[in-house]
């Protein structure tokens, strides 16, 4: 089987670098979808309570017959929580959803900044990491702006960061905060959902290589650190978004990619999210 990358977070905890995204797989799939990818060798997966497929994600951990410790499983906490007690009881629910008794990564989802006090439910994630039943808590979605605010009024610095990040938008300004802070980041959407695939810098540097734009993408993402989990329920993708390394983008190659971004965002600005 293919040594995916790990990923040493600033606890110490490892993060295999590719993983699954389960966003916008129905709750029905989701159990053999996920049981797919961990066949073709994924072991990380990044669910969300917003998902609504936490309980699935946790049949197919179970159902695999793969140890639970083998599994890097992510959640995050939904937008209607806005204080530290709703915080504890949506990470119970997760736990009890999921089938679990531990989360390896707990994110805030959205920081919500005009609706919560994210500072508030931060102290909250600090709780549920001490209580060692989640390996290691993170953000997402968190501007400079506010993890220098985390950083200032609270003790545990975040262990990731998932942000939108793709060639259109390479956030290279935040992953160099993020680096400066030990917080290793995570890229959402890291194929843009799709939208990128066609750009014929992609298209030229895929046939160069004899792989697909999607490939060329997502080992940019992998050669430049961040860490990923394209989501796909058709099977051809999930294998090809898994054969990722026996090849490898030269410096040239890489730079062209990175010339790419143009700050286009699929997804909206984390100010916005209210
Ligand atoms: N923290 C956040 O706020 C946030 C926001 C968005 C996403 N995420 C996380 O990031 C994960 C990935 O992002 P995403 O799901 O938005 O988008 P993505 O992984 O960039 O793209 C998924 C889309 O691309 C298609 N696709 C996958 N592999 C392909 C390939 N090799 N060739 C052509 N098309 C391909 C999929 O189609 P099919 O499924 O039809 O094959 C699907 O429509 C999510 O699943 C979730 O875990 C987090």
């Amino acid at each position: 089987m293919t040594d995916v990358p790990t990923v040493t977070l600033n606890n110490g905890v490892e993060i295999p670098q590719l993983g699954f995204g389960v966003f916008q797989i129905k709750p029905d799939d989701a159990r053999d979808t996920v049981l797919s990818a961990l066949e073709v060798g994924y072991r990380h997966i990044d669910t969300a309570q917003m998902y609504r497929n936490e309980k699935q994600v946790g049949e197919a951990v179970r159902d695999s017959g793969i140890d639970r410790s083998e599994i890097f499983v992510t959640s995050k906490l939904n937008n209607g929580v806005h204080t530290a007690e709703e915080t504890l009881e949506a990470f119970e629910t997760s736990l009890d959803t999921l089938g679990f008794d531990y989360l390896d990564l707990f994110l805030v989802h959205w920081p919500m900044p005009e609706t919560r006090n994210y500072v508030e439910v931060w102290r909250a994630f600090e709780d549920i990491y001490r209580s060692g039943r989640a390996r290691a808590i993170g953000v997402s979605n968190f501007t400079e702006h506010h993890l220098r605010r985390l950083h200032t009024e609270t003790t545990v610095v975040p262990a990731v960061n998932q942000v939108e990040l793709h060639p259109y938008l390479a956030q290279d300004a935040l992953r160099a905060f993020d680096s400066e802070h030990g917080i290793a980041t995570e890229a959402w959407s890291p194929i843009g959902q799709g939208t990128v695939l066609g750009d014929p810098v992609l298209v030229r540097v895929a046939s160069e290589h004899d792989r697909t734009p999607a490939q060329v993408v997502l080992r940019w993402h992998l050669q430049r650190g961040d860490i990923v989990f394209p989501k796909s329920v058709t099977r051809a993708r999930i294998e090809e978004n898994f054969a990722l390394f026996d090849f490898e983008l030269s410096a040239e190659d890489m730079a062209a990619v990175s010339a790419l971004d143009k700050g286009g965002r699929i997804g909206p600005h984390p100010e916005d999210v209210n």
